[in-house]
């Protein structure tokens, strides 16, 4: 049914426009921050595809890719602490400048046990970037060097960010509406 997809949105929070934007803007000044240094950029999968796939375009400089995939145990809209990996990297980080890419920090557990796992395979570097920053789900003091957007306590979609694995494609980022996930009041 055509248009559905975007029935389902309450609000909209960042246009395509705004992000393509932010997005240049971060990729520059990452760039200019690694002069002299290779990034290799370790993207968490699946909902940092659009971010990792813009940002690495708006870096002007040489640069090398992976990915690596989490998961939470359990379902629903929070995460149950307990992460594991679903897929692993490819290639060797020892010795290089890591630059962890991430779509969304909200609780910060998937982020810190990335973190963890990654430092015990002996990189010169980590650095975190990520596209949205939630700190009021927090549950642990981690932060990112580089944010894209700070939001508020809702429940975002699009732009990679998905609702049971729907609404990855929409190319704004947007908040879902309550009733879709929480069913009718
Ligand atoms: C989402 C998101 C982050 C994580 C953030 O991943 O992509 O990786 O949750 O939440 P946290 O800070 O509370 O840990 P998800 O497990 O939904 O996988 P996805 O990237 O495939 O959507």
């Amino acid at each position: 049914m055509a248009g559905a997809m975007h029935d389902d949105v309450e609000e909209i929070l960042f246009t395509p426009e705004q992000i393509q934007a932010r997005v240049a803007e971060l990729g520059q000044q990452i760039a200019a921050d690694y002069a002299g240094r290779e990034p290799h950029l370790v993207t968490i999968v699946k909902g940092s595809i659009p971010f990792i796939a813009d940002l690495m375009r708006a870096m002007d400089i040489t640069l090398s890719l992976d990915l690596i995939g989490v998961a939470s145990y359990g379902a629903g809209t929070t995460s149950s602490g307990e992460v594991r990996l679903t897929k692993d990297l490819d290639d060797s980080i020892e010795g290089r400048h890591v630059l962890v890419v991430e779509d969304i920090i909200d609780t910060g557990l998937t982020l810190a046990y990335v973190l963890r796992n990654l430092r015990q395979r002996a990189p010169a570097s980590v650095r975190v970037v990520t596209f949205l920053d939630k700190p009021s789900g927090r549950g642990t003091a981690i932060e990112a060097d580089y944010v894209g957007f700070t939001i508020p306590d809702a429940f975002v979609i699009g732009y990679g960010l998905d609702w049971n694995q729907r609404y990855r494609n929409l190319p704004y980022v947007g908040i879902l509406k309550r009733d879709v996930y929480a069913g009718p009041l």
